[in-house]
């Protein structure tokens, strides 16, 4: 299996991106923000509690991420391998993936993060919101908590992946196309 972590601040380009990963390498998307906004759409347990904390764009409490991130790649009977997007978000959330990986017979390969500077992204997320519907996109405040957020709890985790030698940088700067190819080149060196 390759398992990849497609990780970077909201508006990176980690969604897009992974699309294109997905169809070229044939992995699982696996974007737990996606698992969560489905089950707010569908009013779940999960899907209010998720709400509480996205609309203020917190965290959801790690224990309850963690064990949906599980359910969701035991969905899949042999898959060739998994884009984690969006997870993990915390040095607990990595260590808790390792541990999983691992008692499932297989790891992360590699963390690539996109690399975007915070004017760029609001730029990106203000637009995404036309379309999205996404009120999270939409709502300055959020925005900006969800950024602080990023820095404070989430950018760690690119330590805890460089410290495995697992920590790959690729600028998330350019055309659509252009980070693609940097993102396929990565990974194609991964799989040889
Ligand atoms: O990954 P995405 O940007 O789609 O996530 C949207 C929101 O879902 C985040 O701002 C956060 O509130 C919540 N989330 C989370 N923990 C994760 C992934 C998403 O709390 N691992
Ligand atoms: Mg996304």
């Amino acid at each position: 299996m390759i398992n990849l972590v497609l990780f970077g601040p909201p508006g990176a380009g980690k969604g897009t991106q992974s699309e294109r990963i997905v169809e070229k390498y044939g992995l699982i998307h696996l974007s737990t923000g996606d698992v969560f906004r489905a089950n707010m759409k569908e009013e779940t347990e999960l899907g209010k509690l998720a709400k509480q904390y996205i609309s203020k764009g917190e965290l959801v409490p790690d224990e309850v991420t963690i064990n949906m991130l599980k359910e969701e790649v035991l969905k899949h009977k042999n898959p060739k391998g998994f884009i984690f997007d969006g997870f993990p978000r915390t040095a607990k959330q990595a260590k808790a993936l390792d541990i999983f990986m691992e008692e499932i017979g297989s790891e992360v390969s590699q963390m690539i993060s996109l690399d975007v500077e915070k004017e760029e992204l609001k730029k990106r997320l203000a637009k995404r919101a036309i379309d999205s519907g996404r009120e999270d996109d939409a709502d300055p405040e959020i925005i900006e908590n969800r950024i602080k957020v990023y820095q404070a709890e989430t950018a760690p985790v690119m330590e805890y992946y460089d410290k495995q030698g697992k920590w790959t940088k690729v600028d998330g700067i350019g055309e659509i196309d252009e980070i693609t190819e940097r993102l396929f080149e990565v990974i194609d060196k991964l799989i040889k």
